[in-house]
């Protein structure tokens, strides 16, 4: 059974406490991610950039690896934070990787640097989306 939640720690607070430890020598743009899956375990990310830098990785997918390799691929709820003005949105890339291991009902909060909530479903952000689904 989960806890009601007004006395779960923030998903939020747990990607802040983590973005700082972001490697983003290049673009300066630092990213945490955190992940919450369904036995109520929580996974961090943050982004790792390379001087080849599409080999750079986003902080999502560095809380994704985290969770597969704890032994999970079940998210609960995701929560990303980012260096800007508005909240940040998971890329493109990082929509379809959260999809494989979330339902469309899956909750995604953003923010920004300011403190500024986005809320949406992962269903919102990547609609008609490719799934494991599709390969039965
Ligand atoms: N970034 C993430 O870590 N997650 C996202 O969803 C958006 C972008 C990172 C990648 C790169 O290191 C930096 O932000 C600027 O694009």
């Amino acid at each position: 059974m989960s806890l009601p939640t007004s006395v779960r720690p923030s998903l939020l607070d747990e990607a802040a406490k983590i973005q700082d430890k972001a490697y983003a020598p290049y673009s300066n743009f630092r990213v945490g991610a955190a992940i919450r899956t369904t036995s109520g375990a929580i996974y961090t990310g943050v982004n790792v950039e390379n001087a080849a830098y599409p080999e750079g990785t986003c902080a999502e997918a560095g809380a994704i690896a985290a969770m597969v390799l704890g032994g999970e691929t079940e998210i609960a709820e995701v929560a990303v934070i980012g260096d800007s003005d508005e909240p940040v949105p998971p890329c493109g890339g990082c929509r379809q990787k959260i999809r494989e291991f979330a339902g469309p009902e899956v909750q995604v909060s953003m923010m920004s640097r300011t403190g500024k909530v986005l809320t949406m479903t992962v269903g919102e952000l990547l609609p008609g989306a490719f799934t494991p689904d599709h390969m039965d």
